[in-house]
């Protein structure tokens, strides 16, 4: 049938005019490409928006432009290898003495499993009456152990959010290489080789993997005398996405990114743990249950328990000196 010379060039015409009309149907898109994140799971439609000008914090936001920088960074971590691990600690500038037990307990073994296992404590600016000799002591103390970096935010409770994204950013500057970051509280257990038995488990995600004690429907508080009271103004929905609880999460290193290409369309509210559930949602990324349950605990029930320590991966301690004795 093609034999007949015309009604082949009816058909190269109808041809190329669809392949016209696809190619311009499919540049049509092209802008929304371009802004994407880098992620082809993620949601496209999160960042390809236009960013929004947040308005002042007030009560409960913070003010998260983007615009912060590390004032002190001298760690080699990620700049002079790659770790499979880093366990970030984000403390209050004047507690060193929280960072030095950690150096000498969980924080201080480098080879876990065969695996490079490195900590970084994360401070903002000082306050108080005494911040001009707080900066100097963190100064000589960032000279000496060359394990802490400090962003220029004000440092304090209310600015959590904050510290847990510039340390995402810093993440995602320098570690992308690295595999899994947990980020504890510097008053928690932490059982590092539990942790990295558990990241080397082939069953565990190497992306898109967010752990920890995850809640599932966090109620948004609607009491205004509770700590995390937040107006429906704020958020509208009765639950909070769900999120991993702050006080000990882990990330493969491919999620600080993700993160930081949504957060500048979510304004970010001061409860740090229910922002990332919120980022990650936009994502369409969900926080992973841990295979067992005792990993990741909130009041040990039996702290001292062989049994139950045998499982732990991070846990509150009732006091630190009591109990980081135990950490191997
Ligand atoms: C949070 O940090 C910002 C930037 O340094 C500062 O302006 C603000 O006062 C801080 N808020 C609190 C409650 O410390
Ligand atoms: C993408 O994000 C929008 C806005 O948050 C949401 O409505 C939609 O369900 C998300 N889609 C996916 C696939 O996660
Ligand atoms: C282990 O902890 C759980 C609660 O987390 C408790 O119910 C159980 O009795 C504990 N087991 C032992 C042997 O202590």
């Amino acid at each position: 049938m093609l034999k007949d010379p015309y009604i082949k060039d009816i058909l190269i015409c109808v041809l190329v005019g669809v392949t016209v009309v696809i190619i311009y149907l499919t540049s049509e898109y092209k802008p929304d490409h371009l802004y994407g994140p880098a992620n082809k799971k993620s949601n496209a439609t999160a960042s390809s928006l236009p960013e929004p000008k947040w308005e002042d914090p007030g009560p409960y936001h913070v003010a998260y432009p983007r615009k912060y920088r590390f004032v002190m960074d001298n760690s080699p971590t990620c700049k002079t290898a790659t770790p499979f691990l880093i366990l970030m600690v984000p403390v209050a500038p004047a507690n060193l003495e929280g960072r030095d037990t950690i150096r000498r307990t969980w924080g201080g073994k480098k080879m876990v499993l065969g695996r490079l296992v490195e900590t970084v404590f994360i401070v903002g600016l000082p306050g108080g009456v005494d911040a001009n000799q707080q900066q100097a002591r963190l100064k000589q103390e960032s000279e000496r152990y060359r394990d802490l970096i400090q962003s220029n935010f004000q440092d304090s409770y209310r600015n959590l959010t904050i510290k847990t994204m510039v340390m995402l950013e810093w993440l995602a500057q320098h570690c992308a290489k690295a595999s899994f970051m947990i980020k504890i509280d510097s008053d928690m257990l932490l059982h590092v080789d539990n942790l990295v038995a558990l990241l080397l488990d082939p069953e565990t995600p190497k992306e898109n993997y967010m752990s920890g004690l995850v809640w599932w429907h966090s109620p948004v508080s609607r009491n205004p005398f509770n700590k995390f009271y937040m107006p429906s103004h704020v958020i509208a929905e009765p639950v909070y996405p769900p999120y991993p609880l702050g006080m000990a999460y882990v990330m493969s290193l491919d999620l600080p990114k993700k993160i930081l290409s949504v957060s500048p369309h979510i304004k970010p509210i001061n409860i740090e743990d229910a922002y990332l559930g919120l980022c990650l949602n936009r994502l369409g990324v969900s926080p992973t249950n841990p295979p067992d349950q005792r990993m990741f605990q909130v009041i040990p029930r039996h702290p001292l328990s062989r049994c139950n320590l045998s499982k732990v991966i991070a846990t509150t301690t009732t006091s630190i000196k009591t109990h980081l004795v135990q950490s191997p």
